[in-house]
């Protein structure tokens, strides 16, 4: 009897945060992984702890890896790879939008010939939170109507692209029956994230590990739903195998709201800081006519009712192991610029 072959699984996008947890979490259940990421706000350090003889790395942007990722057959796709952040978005708006468009169309075309022996593979595409824009009616449903601001407010562009993405999948899954599924994260956090571009939990945790101030953008009365990454990931591979998951497009987090200011006072609190928080009025922060959404919380009956979804791990424990990482990395630059540089040192 033969051993029934290996699931493969192509993540764009591997290097980064989200990626290099799924990345762990389809290795812990046996399959192969090829990852690839043109490290732009990856991180090759996220996934050097993976074991090589099951997972690759292809450093490179999607569309100049489509002829090397062609020749591997996959059994699944997760479509990760994305500008991320608000100051990405406010800096680089143009990558943002034809980046994200260019990229979910060749993914789209390349998944209807990319499984074994040629046949179709399934594709997973990471959508946003914020492509319900500043819609007021929580909790967001999946078909509910979206709000957006004018397209003079360039923070709207993130969310006009996710959207464009899910159109685009969402005609592929009707004209050629591409097996396609849509995951709107809403606010993910976990060990690794970065806060270089924004995103607040990573920036907080920074923040109290050094005694700064937490800085608060607006009064901090906005609230958000915080879910674990490891919880993130652990639902999308089931979200994917499930035929009737199949173009249908799911919430994915956490709906236990939390006010920025709360999530402050939480983190300082947790890691026993003695940080004081700091209100920075938005147009401060992030130049004039800066719009913000004062609540998003996703409705999760769709996604608890197809896969049984139910997050695990605290927002206490999400911050330890969030500073935990950050301290590691911290050590690990600390003790790589004590030791001797090159064949000259002892
Ligand atoms: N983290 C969140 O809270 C959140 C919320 C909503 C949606 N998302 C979505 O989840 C996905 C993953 O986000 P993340 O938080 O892990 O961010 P991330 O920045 O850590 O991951 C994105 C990865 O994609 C890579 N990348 C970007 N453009 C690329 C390209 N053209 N070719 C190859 N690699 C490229 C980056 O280097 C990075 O490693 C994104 O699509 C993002 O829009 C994340």
């Amino acid at each position: 009897m033969t051993n029934p072959p290996t699931t493969t699984a192509l993540i764009t996008g591997g290097a980064g945060f989200i990626g290099s947890h799924l990345a762990e979490r389809l290795l812990a259940q046996g399959c192969r992984v090829v990852a690839v990421d043109d490290l732009s706000t990856g991180n090759e350090a996220n996934v050097a702890h993976l074991p090589r003889d099951r997972f690759t790395l292809v450093r490179s942007a999607v569309v100049d890896a489509m002829d090397e990722l062609r020749a591997k057959q996959f059994d699944e796709i997760y479509h990760l790879a994305a500008g991320v952040g608000v100051d990405l978005v406010l800096e680089r708006p143009l990558e943002v939008i034809e980046g994200s468009l260019r990229n979910a169309v060749a993914l789209l075309e390349a998944a209807r010939t990319w499984g074994r022996g040629g046949r179709v593979c399934p594709i997973l595409m990471a959508s946003s939170s914020e492509v319900y824009g500043k819609s007021a009616r929580v909790p967001f449903r999946e078909d509910d109507d979206v709000v957006y601001g004018p397209t003079t407010m360039t923070r709207w562009s993130y969310a006009y692209a996710k959207g464009m993405d899910e159109f685009v999948a969402l005609s592929y899954h009707a004209r050629h029956q591409l097996p396609v599924v849509l995951a709107r994260f809403f606010n993910t956090v976990g060990p690794r994230q970065s806060g270089s571009w924004g995103m607040v939990l990573p920036r907080f945790v920074r923040a109290a590990l050094r005694g700064e101030p937490l800085r608060i953008f607006g009064e901090g009365t906005q609230q958000r739903c915080f879910c674990d990454v490891r919880d993130v990931v652990s639902v999308l591979p089931a979200l994917l195998r499930n035929p009737a998951c199949r173009g249908g497009v799911f919430n994915v987090g956490s709906s236990h709201l939390l006010s920025i200011r709360q999530l402050a006072e939480t983190v300082i609190q947790v890691l026993g800081s003695t940080s004081r928080l700091e209100l920075v009025p938005y147009d401060r922060a992030y130049g004039p006519g800066f719009e913000d959404v004062a609540v998003r919380q996703p409705d999760l009956t769709r996604l608890e009712t197809a896969t049984g979804f139910e997050p695990t791990i605290t927002i206490m424990q999400t911050i330890r192991d969030l500073a935990a990482s950050m301290e590691s990395v911290g050590a690990n630059r600390a003790s790589a610029s004590a030791s001797p540089a090159g064949p000259g040192g002892v």
